[in-house]
């Protein structure tokens, strides 16, 4: 599976069946964790059996059931780390969803566990992301237009149009979607809106733009 593929297939999983993340897939998964806290500062962790976060009226509220594992998104204090958060769980979830595996980001229904993770001073915990083998694999989010978050036209370039799509098909909080994507020459100027965790969801929205446009970071304004 590539990476468009894997953007593509990947849906928000709230309900996991019992099979064990182990192995080779395991292993992988760890693997990515650790590269993307080298390269971004962050202090990401994999939380294994641990059901507990899962398991209050909250998370019922929110759908969840038979999750155990998870990634506790956890990084400095500062606006850049939420963007940092956002991009690189995202690319963990990307990678985690070409391994077979099903994810679902969460900030809200869940119940912090402090004795599951470290969190070191001037650190907080910007949510978690949970991961295993889904019972199903989601259904794709209602979608705003092109058109509401970005100056795409008929005259844009098609790796922005790419990127756009990419965009639209990424996960964010609430199926907000309020960011804006303004192409300027050959930059793209990237926005978050007013709203909770739009920082996060502006982190992940990047990463699939880059993804689905092919261009690296230096496409940014
Ligand atoms: C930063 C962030 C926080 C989220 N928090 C929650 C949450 O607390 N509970 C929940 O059920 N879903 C949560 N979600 C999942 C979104 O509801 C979901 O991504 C959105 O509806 C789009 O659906 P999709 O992921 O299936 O494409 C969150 C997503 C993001 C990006």
């Amino acid at each position: 599976m590539d990476n468009i593929e894997a953007i593509k297939l990947r849906h928000s999983v709230r309900d996991y069946s019992d099979k064990p993340v182990e192995g080779e897939t395991l292993l992988e998964l760890a693997t990515i964790i650790d590269e993307c806290n080298k390269v971004s500062g962050l202090h990401l962790q994999l939380v294994r059996n641990e059901p507990k976060a899962f398991d209050s009226a909250l998370a019922h509220y929110g759908k969840f059931s038979g999750v155990c594992n998870y990634i506790a998104l956890v990084g400095r204090s500062m606006p850049e780390y939420a963007e940092k958060c956002g991009y690189y769980g995202e690319k963990i979830v990307i990678e985690a969803q070409k391994m077979g595996l099903n994810t679902c980001w969460v900030a809200l229904t869940f119940k912090k566990m402090p004795n599951a993770y470290k969190i070191r001073a001037g650190e907080k915990l910007y949510g978690v992301i949970a991961v295993g083998y889904g019972n199903s694999s989601g259904w794709p989010h209602r979608s705003k237009k092109a058109e509401k978050v970005s100056n795409l036209n008929d005259d844009s370039p098609e790796w922005f149009k790419k990127g756009v799509e990419a965009a639209l098909l990424a996960p964010t909080a609430m199926n907000q979607q309020k960011f804006r994507l303004t192409l300027i020459g050959n930059k793209v100027e990237a926005r978050a809106g007013f709203g909770p965790y739009s920082t996060v969801d502006l982190g992940i929205v990047k990463y699939h733009f880059e993804l689905g446009s092919g261009k690296g970071r230096e496409v940014w304004r």
